[in-house]
């Protein structure tokens, strides 16, 4: 899911990472939100109050008593603007005040006005963080709804290693997007187990050569992060180690078929549901050869390379399901897609078929958008116009769970 257009209040308090505050509102911005900062006196003697005007293109909040407006109060404005509230990063001593109810300055009366989802992303020393008082503080926030962001361990600025350290901005973006997510959206799915593949199988042919497709992985990464954002325990079997694995989902990589059916069959007893949108190569070589093939002066009229028949993991899970378990398959198309998805569905005993036609080089394989249509195996045939493949993925999703009651 996209922050475009969520309003986003960043409450910023004093300790050294306040620098990379900055780093993660340029991030939410640069994703389409609207964000507002406020800051305890504290933080604004590491980072002036300018930096985060310019960046967020509006005033920053500092004072309580700062009304200018008649209309208006400020603390209050700030916690019913917000769609999503952020302290970041968080000192003992804010955690410690919005713990007790203490609203003594602008963002601690501000962050007990907000009733929106609230995330605390705490950053201090590793001896402050392991004091009693500030562990018994994280955890009562915890109980009073706030959603804490682990710190990491790692180099802190007092010149040794501990744990305290605000995690990188990528990774608070992302657990920050998986929260609001989960907060946000209807849980659907939650209390299932789904398993999902994703990428295009590579078939060995000797060391350095192998038989592959165009299959970039998107689609079944989209589908496994909107599976947990909804609610679900995610198990992704993936071809494709370079990707960034969704937060809250567990990969499996495998590289031929032959892996992917073995993980997948292992795996399928446990699973409520199961997501074949890997593209598995329908044939692998007869002969794989340990050593790179070398080609001969006598061979003018060229090499001929024997297939042998892969597994169609689809088919054989469609044999084995049980009543309770939904088989979802994807049917890649180029042309008589509706036919070749509806024999799919019948052959394939699946009780999903998804098809896209990737004949159009704008959707389907390797592109960031796609445009599919479902057919159900009650009869049901819905079709989802061109979106980008979360979005996608969560409407496929949202139909999937109201067919598993
Ligand atoms: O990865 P992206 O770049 O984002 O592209 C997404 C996609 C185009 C790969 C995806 O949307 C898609 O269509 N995936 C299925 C591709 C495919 O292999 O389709 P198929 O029509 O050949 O196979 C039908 C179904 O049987 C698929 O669910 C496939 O996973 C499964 N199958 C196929 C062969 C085989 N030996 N075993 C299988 O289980």
């Amino acid at each position: 899911m996209s922050f475009q257009d969520k309003k986003i209040v960043i409450y910023v308090t004093g300790g050294i990472a306040v620098y990379k505050a900055a780093e993660l509102v340029r991030l939410f911005i640069k994703d389409g939100a609207q964000v507002i900062v406020a800051m305890t006196e504290s933080a604004t003697k590491f980072v002036t109050p300018l930096t985060f005007q310019i960046l967020t293109k509006h005033d920053v909040y500092l004072d309580s008593f700062d009304e200018k407006d008649p209309e208006k109060i400020n603390h209050i404005h700030l916690a019913d603007w917000a769609d999503l509230a952020i302290v970041v990063p968080a000192t003992a001593n804010t955690i410690g005040k919005l713990a007790n109810g203490i609203a003594d300055n602008l963002v601690t009366s501000a962050l007990i006005a907000t009733n929106v989802t609230r995330v605390v992303v705490p950053a201090m020393n590793e001896k402050m963080l392991y004091n009693p008082a500030s562990q018994r503080n994280l955890q009562q926030l915890e109980k009073d709804g706030y959603h804490i962001i682990e710190p990491e361990e790692g180099f802190l600025a007092e010149g040794y290693s501990g744990k305290g350290r605000l995690p990188d901005i990528h990774s608070m973006f992302t657990q920050v997007a998986q929260i609001y997510a989960q907060a946000t959206l209807p849980q659907v799915l939650k209390g299932k187990s789904i398993l999902i593949t994703a990428g295009g199988t590579r078939e060995k042919l000797d060391p350095v050569r192998y038989l592959t497709n165009e299959s970039s992985g998107k689609m079944g990464y989209a589908l496994a992060k909107m599976a947990s954002h909804l609610g679900a325990q995610v198990h992704l079997v993936s071809t494709k180690k370079e990707l960034a694995v969704p937060i809250g989902v567990s990969p499996t990589y495998v590289a031929d078929a032959k892996e992917m059916a073995q993980v997948v069959t292992d795996a399928f007893p446990e699973q409520d549901v199961v997501i074949m949108a890997a593209a598995v190569a329908d044939f692998r070589f007869k002969e794989v050869h340990d050593k790179k093939i070398k080609k001969k002066d006598n061979e003018k009229e060229g090499l001929t390379l024997e297939l042998e028949r892969n597994p169609d993991i689809l088919a054989s899970l469609g044999k084995q399901k049980s009543v309770k378990q939904f088989l979802v398959g994807f049917a890649a198309e180029t042309n008589d897609v509706k036919q070749y998805a509806l024999k799919k569905l019948e052959k394939k005993k699946a009780d999903l078929i998804i098809a896209n036609d990737v004949s159009d080089q704008t959707i389907g394989f390797n592109s960031s958008d796609n445009e599919v249509t479902l057919y159900f195996k009650d009869g049901a045939i819905k079709h989802l116009e061109k979106a980008d493949k979360e979005t996608i993925a969560q409407e496929i999703l949202q139909e999937i769970a109201k067919h598993l009651d």
